[in-house]
Order: C-alpha cells, then structure tokens, then sequence
C-alpha cells in the first residue's frame, strides 16, 4: 500500500461528520429510537470492523447513533458492514505503520480493535509473526491514537477504547507475541487516560475472554486437532476450564460494553480495564 492510500476515505479524515440525522438513520435501520441516540452526531472508527468483534461494535455504536468508520484490510467486509449500519468502509492495512504515521483523524471515539494470533513456543516463534502482532497490536493503536488526539483535545472531547483480553492483564503459554501485546496496549491505554484527562478524553481497555469470534473458532479447530479431542472438549478442558460460566461470550456482550465506554454517563471511567470472562480470571 502506498501513502496515499493509507489516508481514511473522503470525510473520514478531514471533515468531521456531525450529520445526527444520517446518524439517526442508521439508528433507526437496526430498529433504535431516539431514546438511544445517545452517541448521535459522534464520529466512531472501529478497526478490524469487518467482523468479529469489530462488526458487533460497529452495530452497537450505531444503534446509538454515531457515525461508524469501518476499518479493514478486509475491503469488501468491511464495505458491507458500513453498509450495514449506515457508516463508511476504509481499507487499510494496519501493517503499513509508514501511511499511518502521515495520518490525521478526525474522530470521535476510536476503537482499537484489530487483532491477529500466532501460538508456538518461544523458542520456535517466528520472528515475523511476533513483528506483525506486535505492530498491528500495539505500534498501530499508538498511531491511530496519536492521529486522533489532536482533534478530540481541540474540542475537549473523546473516547479511546483499546480491545485488549484476559491476556493483557495473565499470560498464557505459547502466545508470547499476542500477551506481550496486549500487555503493552494496556500501558498504552493508561498513559493515553494520563494525557488525555484534562483535555477531556477518557482511555480504557476492554478484556474478553474467549469470544464466539472466527478468531477464536479457528484456535478451538487448531487446539482439537493439536490435542487430537473434539472441538467440545477444547472448549471444556482447555479454553474454558478456569471459567465460573462455561461458554463462550458473544461479541454483541462484549459490544455492549463498549458502547457504554463511549457513552456520556462513562466520563469518569478512564485508565482502567475492563474485564468480561465469564469469571476466567477470579
Ligand atoms: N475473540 C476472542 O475471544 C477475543 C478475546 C479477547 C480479545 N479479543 C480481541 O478482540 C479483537 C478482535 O478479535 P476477533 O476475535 O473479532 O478477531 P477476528 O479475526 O474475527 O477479526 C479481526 C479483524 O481484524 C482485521 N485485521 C487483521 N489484521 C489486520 C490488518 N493488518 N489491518 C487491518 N485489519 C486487520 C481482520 O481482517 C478482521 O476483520 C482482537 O484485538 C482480539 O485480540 C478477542
């Protein structure tokens, strides 16, 4: 990719979107009301928003009325889901942290969300597999961050929500790459809150466990077939073993939360961690 393309699609970067009414639209398509526009007029980019996770974010965020940015690699997904919520698509390849580093946003509330794994001991790990998740993991989110603060600090108003996980806060064997990153994403979101909370952006991170994502669906068929057991008994012995509630979190759960981080009534809640694992880690 080069340069110019590393640029959020026409309106996306330089002119801030306060059209409630096209917000409200969208509101209206998943079936809200007035009564939940609470992010009308808000400008929101979700990364990773083609699915997943992202795309349960990106609807949360618009029933509540906000215009949603949907960010992807995956270009024809994300243009759908924008479609769906009544938002706008932008390729982007978060790898590609040179475009990023010329970037101006002008938004709202950034969700950082994007997120690969690559499990293998330390000793076998590819060197460019921990690059990669360590750059779309914790060098993009710090761009993407340092590109939106000047407009939230300009209007003295933001909403920075980093996607960590349980492995932001416990480390798991054979995920050397995937813990350290979002270790580091969490000392990232901590010291975003420090900056940001006189100029009135707040900075959190959300920690899921698993979450019924193809991310996830993809280590439970891997595991079954490293282990030689079912997918069931991945899901049972492995993955969920230390959980209070054995199943998975659905990702319009883990949205939920989300859109409450980007809510008015969550100004004070910032520089904290905001765990949702079924009891994982009690
Ligand atoms: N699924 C879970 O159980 C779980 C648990 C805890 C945390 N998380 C975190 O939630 C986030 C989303 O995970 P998910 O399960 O929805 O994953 P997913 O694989 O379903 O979706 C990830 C999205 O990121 C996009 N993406 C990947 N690399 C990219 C790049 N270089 N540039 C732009 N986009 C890129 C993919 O195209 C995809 O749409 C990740 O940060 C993940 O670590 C997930």
């Amino acid at each position: 990719m080069d340069a110019s393309q590393a640029v959020p699609p026409a309106g996306a970067g330089q002119t801030r979107v306060t059209g409630a009414g096209q917000a409200a639209g969208a509101a209206r398509a998943l079936g809200g009301g007035a009564a939940d526009a609470g992010l009308a007029g808000k400008r929101a980019l979700v990364t990773g928003g083609a699915g997943g996770l992202g795309a349960a974010i990106s609807r949360a965020l618009a029933a509540q009325g906000a215009h949603v940015v949907v960010a992807d690699r995956d270009a024809a997904g994300a243009a759908a889901v924008a479609a769906e919520v009544g938002g706008e698509s932008w390729e982007v390849d978060l790898l590609d942290t040179k475009a990023l580093e010329a970037l101006t946003l002008e938004v709202d509330i950034l969700v950082n969300n994007a997120g690969i794994q690559a499990i293998s001991p330390i000793e076998d790990f590819d060197p460019a597999a921990f690059h990669r998740i360590i750059t779309i993991m914790l060098e993009a989110p710090f761009l993407l961050i340092r590109a939106a603060l000047p407009h939230m600090y300009g209007q003295n108003y933001g909403r920075i929500i980093n996607i960590s996980s349980i492995h932001g806060l416990r480390a798991s064997s054979f995920k050397s790459a995937y813990v350290a990153a979002k270790h580091g994403l969490e000392g990232l979101s901590k010291v975003t809150a420090r900056e940001g909370g006189p100029h009135g952006v707040t900075s959190n991170c959300v920690n899921p466990g698993y979450v019924r994502t193809p991310l996830v669906e993809g280590q439970v068929a891997d595991q079954a077939r490293t282990h030689g057991i079912s997918e069931e008994q991945v899901l049972g012995e492995v993955m969920l073993a230390k959980n209070a509630i054995k199943r998975l979190i659905e990702p319009d759960e883990i949205a939920g939360l989300v859109a409450w981080l980007a809510s008015g009534q969550a100004a004070m809640a910032t520089g904290a961690s905001y765990v949702m694992d079924g009891g994982w880690t009690a």
